[in-house]
């Protein structure tokens, strides 16, 4: 594969320059007009997800050349190296395994990855038996009580995947046992969470690939603390009230943790990318092995989808695509995406981390500044709320800001009347995005420019498939970006640095070189 690859140096480039300052006289409701087939033709639907990309500023020739593009920076290529587990995050030196997560063992052979087929469904099954046990009340805690809470402490990645997938999923739903999330370290969180609960019946479920994040260390402190006081424990990290989800087991096991209660996942699989593996072991307890493995299996059929649809009809190649299309033509740094529905309410957040912490690069792969735009910023909200707060802008402000819209069609816990409101909302809002209102009768305060592209995704249900695909696909929708735009999307050392110096500020590494601002900060911190 070219290495060194300059998106702005192919012809395609440079033809879709040319289409963008063409279509900046057009309208998207004339491209309708000219075309009744249109919003037949940009649409499509796969696992259990319709695709409307009809309101969006493109027409064939945009597209044939969106797709010139990928064919330019190899994209097929990369979607092979990607699936056949080569190293293709050169940064780190490794594999991109997520895929490799949900795939079959036959899929895996396919790829020239048997060796691993065994070792993954090995850790699968170790940390899916062990939901089940505690679902089962086989695994119990040291007075004989079956767990009735479980608090995943973790952050980031080892948080937002599994959270989005419960509060979609299990809340309020399932019959299994409760499941509580901790992220920040801000001495409130995790007390706030512990003050109803029974150490008893309480199951504190570690998730770090690194097992070196302090947010996550001293969340757990604080919990063996309260294990310790609640129970009299003396090794809480040993007792059957901890296990630990890592990719570092030799650090978990110098904590204390428990061999048999420590699940591993390969460093090959990035925290944001990581709900596939045993980082959704307390989702799996809480939801049941079955919702889970349908989760998988959504994320599989899109997998297929993604690597063997043509480009024209493959979804996060087409969401890509739009995406690049905006941000580099149109100078569109934002995009919003916007469930429509409370269930779907952490999407937002968990895109949050997959795109920003993915494609927000300033360096091709092989190290020199781009020149052109990167990763969007990700602005997200519930809708019908978002509409009543941040859609203002989107309406009648001066960014061109796209909007992805996401529904579910059929849904178990809202009544007919509501589920129609819903839905109808995301539609008017997509048709006024589009169409605006320059009636001339009115004042120019209440007209609105329109023109303004969506994307309306369709779950026909939340169910587990659904949203495995759904998650799968804005998993590939981020790589195809990265891959359009020459960058590597698997690391994130973008990151280290504040670490690095909030380490030494905690240390008491005051440094004489500190600018006078950060020390005279310094002086507030408490306890000196
Ligand atoms: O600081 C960023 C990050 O490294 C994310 O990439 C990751 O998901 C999160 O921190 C948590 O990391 P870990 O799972 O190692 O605790």
């Amino acid at each position: 594969m070219e290495r060194p690859f300059d998106p702005t140096a192919t012809a395609a480039w440079q033809r879709l320059a040319g289409h963008a300052r063409a279509l900046a006289e057009r309208r998207i409701a004339d491209l309708f007009a000219a075309d009744p087939a249109r919003a037949e033709r940009y649409s499509l639907e796969v696992a259990g997800i319709f695709l409307d990309y009809s309101k969006n500023l493109v027409t064939d020739g945009v597209l044939a050349d969106l797709f010139a593009l990928a064919e330019a920076a190899q994209l097929d290529a990369w979607r092979q190296a990607l699936f056949r587990g080569e190293p293709i995050n050169e940064s780190e030196g490794r594999a991109v395994l997520h895929p490799a997560l949900r795939a079959t063992a036959a899929d895996l052979e396919a790829d020239g990855l048997a060796a691993l087929a065994g070792p993954l469904a090995a850790q699968r099954e170790a940390f899916l038996a062990a939901a089940e046990a505690v679902r089962t009340g086989t695994w119990r805690g040291v007075t004989g009580a079956p767990f009735r809470d479980l608090v995943h402490l973790g952050i980031g990645g080892s948080e937002l995947g599994p959270k989005l997938v419960w509060e979609a999923l299990g809340e309020g739903r399932a019959q299994g046992p409760r499941l509580h999330f901790v992220a920040n370290a801000d001495g409130e969180a995790l007390p706030a969470v512990l003050a109803g609960l029974d150490p008893a019946r309480t199951l504190v479920v570690v998730v770090s690939k690194s097992f070196t994040t302090p947010e996550t260390a001293l969340n757990a402190e604080l919990a063996a603390r309260w294990l310790a006081d609640g129970l009299g424990l003396r090794e809480p990290t040993a007792s059957p009230h901890f296990t630990a989800v890592t990719a570092a087991d030799e650090r978990a096991r110098a904590q204390g943790y428990a061999p048999e209660r420590i699940f591993a996942f390969p460093e090959g699989v990035g925290g944001r990318f990581s709900l596939w593996s045993a980082v959704g072991f307390s989702l799996a307890a809480a939801l049941g092995r079955a919702p889970f493995e349908a989760l998988l299996a959504g994320a599989r059929a899109m997998d297929r989808h993604f690597r063997e649809a043509p480009l024209g009809r493959n979804l996060p190649v087409l969401l890509a695509s739009l995406g690049v299309w905006y941000n580099a033509f149109f100078g569109a740094a934002v995009r919003a995406v916007v469930p429509y529905g409370e269930r779907l309410r952490r999407l937002p957040e968990h895109l949050q981390q997959l795109e920003m912490e993915s494609n927000g690069k300033g360096v091709t792969r092989d190290g020199r500044p781009v020149h052109w735009p990167t990763g969007q910023v990700v602005l997200g909200g519930v809708g019908t709320a978002a509409q009543h707060s941040f859609f203002q802008l989107l309406h009648q402000g001066t960014r061109f800001v796209p909007v992805d819209l996401i529904g579910v069609v059929e849904s178990s816990g809202a009544d007919l009347r509501q589920r129609r409101f819903l839905l109808a909302n995301l539609i008017a809002q997509a048709r006024a995005l589009m169409s605006g209102d320059s009636d001339p009768a009115l004042p120019p305060h209440r007209r609105q420019p329109g023109n303004r592209p969506s994307n309306v995704l369709l779950l026909t249900r939340l169910a587990p498939e659904t949203l495995g695909a759904l998650i799968a696909l804005y998993e590939h929708r981020v790589f195809v970006e990265g891959v359009l735009l020459g960058i590597n999307s698997f690391d994130q050392w973008g990151v280290e640095l504040g670490k690095r110096l909030a380490r030494q500020l905690l240390a008491g590494e005051e440094s004489e070189s500190w600018d006078p601002s950060t020390r005279a900060l310094l002086a507030r911190l408490p306890g000196g």
